[in-house]
């Protein structure tokens, strides 16, 4: 475990508004606004591509991440999307193309990099220590620490993780509990919680649902909803069109690494919104062949 000097983006009090001095807070995302007054997406990817050896991964992707909206990104096995995710995340470079934040054309180095221009990624596995309590993970390499001999500042990191939940609408009886009694929802809202205070103002969400049943899936939903509100701008990758459906403004679909369909939620209904993303007539011909 790191200590606390490693912290990438630590802030001083528990609000977004504190984040670090790198980290802009999601209500000044307009910042900065191009001449048009129109403010320039958090994460803008411009013809975008990725080349693993021979292997095409990504071709021509076009996105605009915005504050205070939920970019949906959909696609099936193999289609780009966690590539797509590591490219924004600062963990793989792009083959082609360009990557802008707020409007800047950037590299990012690495995911280090990424947080500390506030993009963090909650990756699916949740990076998590399962025995510990809530509160160490919540701020697992980034500890506060007090005093002369920098002990742990456990009283501050409990009370902290305790009211940052309750602020997005979770309500845990015991912070001391190990992560690992927690259910599948709570842990991805700990998680998301977690890049928030530590100053994400994009959220990259990697199938934060895929292992959840309805209800906790639900949980998860709603707190999607809640950073959006907040002026987050999320990233909310998913299989499935009707969680996407619930949550989303912007819909991209991936399809063998090229960007298939990208609308608005006022341009597509639901039932649209699915049979593109079982491939249309694919699954239509496949219903006729089984229901012969
Ligand atoms: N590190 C890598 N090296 C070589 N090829 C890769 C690498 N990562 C991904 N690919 C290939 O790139 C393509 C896109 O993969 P990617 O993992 O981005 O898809 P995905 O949409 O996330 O799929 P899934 O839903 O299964 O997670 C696939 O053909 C995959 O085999
Ligand atoms: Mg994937």
């Amino acid at each position: 475990m790191t200590s606390d000097d490693d912290a990438t983006a630590a802030p001083d009090h528990a609000t977004p508004e504190a984040a670090a001095p790198d980290a802009v807070t999601p209500d000044s995302s307009a910042d900065p606004t191009p001449e048009d007054g129109v403010a320039a997406p958090l994460i803008e990817l411009r013809d975008v591509g990725k080349q693993y050896g021979n292997i095409l991964a990504l071709k021509g992707i076009d996105l605009r991440v915005h504050a205070g909206e939920v970019t949906c990104v959909l696609g099936d096995n193999g289609a780009g999307k966690s590539t797509l995710i590591k490219i924004m995340a600062g963990l793989h470079q792009q083959s082609d193309g360009e990557l802008l934040i707020d409007g800047a054309e950037t590299r990012l180095e690495s995911p280090k990099d990424a947080l500390k221009k506030g993009i963090a990624t909650v990756y699916q596995d949740l990076a998590v220590v399962g025995l510990m309590p809530v509160w160490r993970n919540f701020f697992l390499g980034q500890e506060r620490r007090t005093g002369l001999l920098r002990s742990l500042d456990v009283q501050t990191m409990r009370a902290t993780t305790k009211e940052e939940l309750f602020k997005m609408g979770i309500d845990l009886p015991d912070v001391d509990a190990p992560i690992s009694s927690l259910s599948g929802g709570q842990r991805q809202c700990v998680a998301i919680a977690r890049a928030i205070y530590f100053g994400a103002r994009v959220l990259i969400l990697d199938e934060p649902t895929a292992a959840l049943g309805v209800k906790q899936s639900g949980m998860v939903l709603r707190y999607i909803t809640a950073a959006k509100e907040q002026g987050f701008g999320v990233v909310f990758i998913t299989h499935n069109p009707h969680h996407a459906y619930m949550v989303g403004d912007h819909f991209v679909l991936l399809n063998r690494g090229r960007q298939k369909m990208d609308c608005t939620y006022d341009e597509i209904s639901l039932e649209d919104l699915t049979q593109q993303m079982a491939g249309g007539d694919e699954l239509e011909t496949l219903s006729h062949e089984l229901r012969k």
